[in-house]
């Protein structure tokens, strides 16, 4: 089975593939080091889509992420979905494939949404299972996605970032690490950023995800709208010290600009991420 190591170099600055920018990335093939296609926009196996990446995996390396697979559901794993998946990554060469550590969805009813999941012994279990069934059938390792949250469960045992870092160990699967997710959940909880960073094992990250959000009546709502807010940049390059360059990601998916405005934008990580990083000392109550 490929390992997180194996798949992830570090690709460098990439974008997310937006059908508003087909046109652009065919005609003019626009300096990007790498795209980043939503699984399930291309699983069909014809149209103008996926005829489009398997073009575009040509000029530029492909990452795959879903929003689908339901890691955390309790149904059955969609064989069918890991089928197309499967039969798609190896289409375009895809570099890694990556989903959502959620549950999207029971008995053939997809929600279309990232819901939170319990953080128990019992449902890191599960999981850990899951993630070994998805990875054996794919034949190479996966990686999860630190979600945004809006709530969490009374009984919860453990945290979010302590539960992604035992799914980690036991499975060696890897880590996408969305910087801006992070800073969303750790407001809306009232937990520290900086100490869930310092809780993942920095080997495992294979790809980082920065996008920007919108303040609501006492939350924060992970909209992918706009440029990366400031305090996001922040946390991006506490996590730069932290963990090390990976490749990165920019994801814009409401009022979504023209190329050339998402490029600038993707300029500005690369130019945080030649900084020398400053200085940082890991919490000294994180006991691992
Ligand atoms: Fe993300």
């Amino acid at each position: 089975m490929l390992s997180v190591a194996e798949q992830c170099s570090n690709l460098g600055f990439g974008v997310g593939l937006r059908t508003v920018h087909y046109t652009d990335f065919m005609e003019s093939c626009p300096e990007v080091d790498w795209l980043e296609a939503l699984t399930e926009n291309y699983l069909g196996t014809g149209g103008r889509p996926r005829q489009v990446l398997r073009q575009l995996s040509m000029r530029y390396p492909i990452v795959l992420h879903g929003v689908s697979l339901s890691i955390g559901g309790s149904s059955p794993i969609d064989r069918h979905y890991l089928k197309l998946l499967k039969v798609l990554a190896d289409e375009v060469q895809a570099r890694w494939i990556s989903d959502h550590l959620c549950w999207t969805g029971y008995a053939h009813h997809n929600l279309h949404d990232l819901l939170p999941m319990p953080f128990t012994e019992a449902s890191l279990a599960h999981v850990k299972n899951r993630v070994d069934e998805v990875q054996n059938y794919l034949g190479r390792a996966i990686l999860l996605e630190n979600p945004s949250s809006y709530a969490s469960f009374v009984f919860d045992g453990i945290s979010e970032a302590q539960f992604l870092r035992e799914i980690v160990l036991s499975t060696g699967c890897g880590i996408l690490l969305d910087v801006n997710n992070v800073y969303v959940s750790s407001v809306n909880h009232g937990l520290d950023a900086k100490v869930y960073i310092d809780t993942l094992p920095a080997e495992a990250v294979g790809q980082f995800h920065l996008a920007g959000h919108s303040q609501r009546e006492g939350y924060l709502l992970d909209s992918h709208i706009g440029p990366v807010p400031e305090p996001v940049w922040d946390l991006f390059r506490y996590t730069l010290a932290r963990v090390g360059s990976r490749a990165s990601l920019l994801e814009w998916d409401e009022e979504i600009p023209s190329l050339e405005v998402l490029l600038e934008e993707n300029e500005k990580a690369k130019t945080l991420a030649a900084l020398p990083s400053p200085a940082i000392q890991i919490h000294p109550e994180l006991h691992l």
